[in-house]
């Protein structure tokens, strides 16, 4: 058994308590993070290594969360095909989303060295702190909603979706595509130094579970496999999945990002056995009170750690911009703190 109870657990290890770490834990939350981000874009902090591992280890100093992620985003992947984004105040937008087939050879040309700035960001990281550290990229899936849509702003994603239908051929070669430089820059991040990898699939609910499980779930799995060989754990978000959880078998993954629709304990019933589950606290409980964040802990996750061992805490989608510190720092003392686990 190794040092850190995030790597026990992940690895199948029984812990004394749930570990924890949050999904965007090292933004907005963080008054520290604020303070920075005054002077840097957040383009600014994502590019320069020394500014992304001060962001990326944040959280572990400010809030004792037991993993940290590295400060990026699933977008720098799409940057580095050779697309243009551009963040602005309504969030990102890609100034030519991919309408067919002739944009896709015009545009894309994979290039990961354009990704040089997050393998260094890592060396930083990983010379400075011992606390485990999660790479990560986006789904294929939930990838070219943003190349096919440019911008998050429609929630449904119409012109993905119409494009996964028109030009299905084409659909393939980019999620192969997309695929293999995932599987180039995960590998990156392994050699230097990640001791998990999370895969994001945010918009995995968008499409019918029928096409989800013949096009996309087949590309995670390629993903999964190439990480694993390398020993590293693998961890899936499929967010809005749903019934289509039942589809998540060891060959999927490790661990599974359970969102915050569906209870755990439902989970544990959909998912295969040998898979561990992560969550899915609601990110809006912690807007509420203590009081209230301790009546769910208590009534709903710590009846589910008595029963399931294999279990990551953490939200069921990102920490919302307006989550007050002192909630998440007094959600992190409680796990940590609370003598009834077992
Ligand atoms: O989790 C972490 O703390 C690590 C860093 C991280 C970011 N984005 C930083 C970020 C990670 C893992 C992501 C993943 C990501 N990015 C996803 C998948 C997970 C999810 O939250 O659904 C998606 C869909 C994106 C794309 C993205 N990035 C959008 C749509 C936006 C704008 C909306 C928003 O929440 O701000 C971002 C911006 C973004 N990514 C910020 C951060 C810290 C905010 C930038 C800022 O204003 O400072």
């Amino acid at each position: 058994m190794g040092m850190s109870l995030f790597t026990n657990v992940l690895n199948g290890y029984r812990g004394t308590r749930p570990p924890v770490w949050y999904m965007r834990q090292a933004g907005r939350v963080l008054p520290n993070y604020r303070k920075l981000r005054e002077r840097y874009t957040f383009e600014e902090m994502m590019n320069q290594p020394q500014l992304a591992a001060e962001v990326t280890l944040m959280p572990v100093y400010d809030l004792g969360v037991d993993a940290s992620i590295v400060f990026s985003d699933i977008l720098t992947v799409p940057v580095a095909m050779g697309m243009e984004l551009m963040w602005t105040d309504h969030g990102p937008q890609f100034k030519r989303p991919l309408m067919n087939e002739t944009d896709i050879h015009k545009v894309l040309h994979p290039d990961s060295s354009k990704l040089n700035h997050v393998y260094k960001t890592l060396d930083l990281i990983k010379k400075e702190s011992s606390v485990p550290t999660i790479g990560f990229c986006g789904a294929p899936l939930t990838t070219l909603c943003y190349m096919l849509q440019g911008t998050s702003a429609k929630h449904e994603f119409p012109d993905a979706k119409s494009f996964f239908y028109t030009y299905t051929e084409s659909t393939r070669y980019l999620v192969d595509m997309l695929t293999d430089f995932s599987i180039e820059y995960a590998l990156k991040q392994i050699e230097h130094g990640i001791d998990a990898f999370q895969l994001f699939d945010t918009h995995a609910g968008i499409v019918p579970q029928s096409l989800f499980e013949a096009i996309f779930l087949p590309a995670v799995k390629k993903i999964a496999s190439a990480v694993r060989q390398q020993h590293i754990p693998f961890i899936y978000f499929p967010k809005g999945l749903g019934t289509g959880l039942s589809l998540i078998t060891p060959e999927v993954c490790d661990f599974v990002s359970i969102d915050w629709q569906t209870p755990l304990s439902m989970a544990r019933k959909i998912v295969h056995a040998d898979v561990g589950l992560q969550g899915n606290i609601d990110p809006y409980l912690l807007l509420s009170s203590k009081e209230k964040i301790v009546d769910v802990m208590h009534a709903e996750y710590v009846p589910f750690f008595q029963e399931n061992d294999k279990w990551i805490i953490n939200l069921g989608h990102g920490a919302l911009a307006a989550t007050p510190f002192e909630n998440i720092k007094f959600l992190t003392d409680w796990i940590k703190d609370e003598q009834n686990w077992r």
